[in-house]
């Protein structure tokens, strides 16, 4: 549906990109600087729209986009930025279908993601310890999905136990972004299926350490990769190409493993494999300029 509806939430963008998020509700009014607009004005009008406020102020009506809606929905817990969101599902490897565990749900952004990534046939298991985060999450979800019958979300503290559904099958993938995933690590090991992929998100380097060390401990962890995401934006105006004065310069660390056979990959075989990628792709670029 390409109209705006009550009960949507939208994006007011200014004429310097910057977001105002509203609820559509009919018989409302909008008031931003001064100036209004009927949330009537907007209702039934095309996603995409030009719309003036009382002072003629003019703004674009827009549906946003998911990593648009995630840093300006409500929050109790701080969510990932869309450059994290954007990688985690592809390196945890979410397929539509794949059954997968995540802890803490947070305010619902990468539970949001998941869920798009496993589609209507995959499952999203996500537990939240704090009742008024998972209720705030639980909100942001329905506002931007609507209703997912693929959701289980759970008051339960994930450093105890992860239990499976009553179908006893196991998780696909495990994703998490709370303070210490080295806690949950050997409950991941128990309902974690092999070749299942693990991954957590964590802001500091002694957290990084103190994971790795926990997913070495099982021996069941192989491949192991910890990296960073540095998204920097440009600033193209005619003549005028340059990078963007400011970045979000550090959000986290991103670790992944796969949980193997014991025995015959150790822990940093990825990243041993990784680096002699780098070289073999490095090369190949070089000889290609120099016309090899
Ligand atoms: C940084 S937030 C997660 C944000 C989420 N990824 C998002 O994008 O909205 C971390 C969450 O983990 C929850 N948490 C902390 N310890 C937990 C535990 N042991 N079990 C389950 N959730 C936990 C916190 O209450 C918090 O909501």
């Amino acid at each position: 549906m390409s109209q705006l509806s009550s009960g949507e939430r939208i994006h007011l963008v200014d004429k310097k990109g910057r977001q105002h998020a509203l609820t559509l509700k009919a018989s409302e009014t909008y008031q931003f600087s001064g100036q209004t607009i009927a949330h009537d004005a907007l209702i039934g009008r095309p996603d995409g729209t030009i719309v003036t406020l009382s002072g003629g102020k003019k703004m674009l009506a827009l549906r946003p986009t998911l990593g648009e809606y995630v840093l300006k929905m409500p929050r109790g817990a701080q969510v990932l930025y869309p450059k994290d969101l954007a990688l985690m599902p592809m390196w945890a490897d979410i397929y539509p279908g794949a059954r997968v565990f995540e802890a803490g749900t947070g305010s619902g952004a990468l539970t949001m993601a998941l869920l798009r990534a496993v589609g209507p046939r995959g499952l999203v298991v996500t537990y939240e310890i704090r009742e008024d985060f998972a209720r705030t999450a639980l909100t942001n979800i329905d506002r931007y999905m609507g209703p997912v019958p693929n959701l289980v979300s759970l008051r339960k503290n994930a450093y105890e136990a992860i239990e499976l559904l009553d179908d006893g099958v196991p998780f696909d993938r495990v994703v998490l972004d709370l303070p210490e995933p080295w806690q949950v690590v050997p409950n991941a090991v128990k309902v974690l299926r092999s070749g299942g992929i693990y991954l957590s998100f964590v802001p500091t380097v002694p957290q990084v350490l103190q994971t790795v060390e926990a997913l070495e401990r099982t021996t069941v962890f192989g491949m192991l990769q910890t990296f960073e995401t540095l998204l920097r934006t440009w600033s193209v105006q005619g003549r005028s190409v340059r990078p963007d004065h400011r970045m979000v310069a550090h959000s986290g660390f991103i670790t992944v493993a796969r949980k193997v056979e014991p025995g015959l990959l150790s822990s940093t075989s990825a990243q041993e494999a990784d680096d002699e990628g780098l070289h073999e792709n490095a090369s190949d670029q070089a000889g290609e300029e120099r016309g090899q």
